[in-house]
């Protein structure tokens, strides 16, 4: 029931790829605009009203700006209440080194279409601020991972995917909002097993024989059902058992193994000292223990750089 109204309609997919991809200009979207006329008459309404004229198109989207123009396409004529994920998720990305900031909108538009679904999905209101809180709380946590993810993807060269790292962070445990708009009582599950400190083995093992699957599962799932974030899918699908894929293709592994350390780094959300220092072990943890730079692609150092003091 959650996938299909989380997965972009087909005009907000085709505008999101025009804004993320490298040679996005004002010719494509429009192209893209022409080929549904339904949202083009929406967009020429607005215009006209905004600019009391018509404004040929192309020369539409300049004066009212491209990202005002992304805004409204992407929410097919601002129906849904998208931005607040997708907006941050851009400012953040946007003050790191060789970003992709609309790649980083879009997968913020993916939290924000999750939030737009609460009333529709949890009638009882607690229920639904839990939901939203858990939320907030996912998204906090991906956007501390996106950053170093994105870090250390950027060290690593020819890594396939790398422009995506930001966005498989920030997207990584989307599977925990989606167990939670089934069951809003997943907060409570994920707190208890969390507070008992039961190994990242068992707490698996248990959310697989109480829902079916695990979060990671399913968010691989949620980025498969987005044009954009299909190449994420295995990498997601992976993040706590990166090693599954040593035999599988490098950058395959490379990214499930930097999802892994991201969300661990996050989690423990401290400051390394140096290269020895033994919260390196701990961000590995039991998942890519052994693994040393030359097969991860990154350095002790990196980390030690990447590395957030507590906030
Ligand atoms: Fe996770
Ligand atoms: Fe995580």
């Amino acid at each position: 029931m959650i996938l299909p109204e989380v997965a972009p309609a087909p005009s907000a997919a085709a505008v999101l790829e025009v804004f993320a991809s490298l040679d996005s200009d004002v010719d494509r979207l429009n192209e893209r605009l022409a080929r549904n006329p339904a949202l083009g008459e929406r967009w020429d309404r607005h215009v006209e009203k905004a600019r009391s004229a018509e404004v040929p198109r192309r020369q539409a989207f300049v004066l009212l700006g491209m990202e005002n123009t992304r805004d409204f396409l992407v929410t097919g004529g601002g129906k849904a209440a998208y931005g607040r994920a997708a907006q941050t998720a851009r400012e953040v990305l946007s003050k790191e080194k060789d970003s992709a900031p609309e790649l980083a909108y879009a997968a913020g538009v993916i939290f924000d279409a999750f939030a737009a679904g609460a009333a529709r999905w949890i009638a009882e209101p607690i229920e639904r601020k839990t939901y939203l809180t858990e939320l907030d709380r996912v998204a906090a946590h991906g956007l501390q991972a996106a950053r170093v993810a994105h870090g250390l993807a950027r060290g690593i060269s020819g890594l396939s995917g790398a422009r995506l790292a930001f966005a498989g962070g920030l997207l990584h445990d989307v599977g925990k909002v989606a167990l939670t708009a089934l069951d809003p009582g997943y907060a409570e599950f994920r707190k208890h097993a969390e507070e008992k400190a039961l190994s990242r083995r068992i707490r698996q093992f248990a959310e697989a024989e109480r829902y079916g699957l695990t979060h990671a599962e399913l968010g691989s799932l949620v980025c498969a059902a987005h044009p954009l974030f299909a190449p994420l899918a295995r990498a997601v699908r992976f993040h706590h058992d990166p090693h599954l894929l040593r035999g599988d293709d490098r950058s395959a592994f490379r990214l499930a193994a930097i999802l892994s350390v991201a969300s661990n780094m996050a989690r423990l959300n401290k400051k390394a000292e140096n290269d020895k220092d033994p919260l390196i072990a701990e961000w590995k943890g039991p998942e890519l223990k052994g693994e040393d730079a030359a097969s991860l692609g990154f350095q002790a150092k990196a980390l030690v750089k990447l590395s957030a003091p507590p906030v």
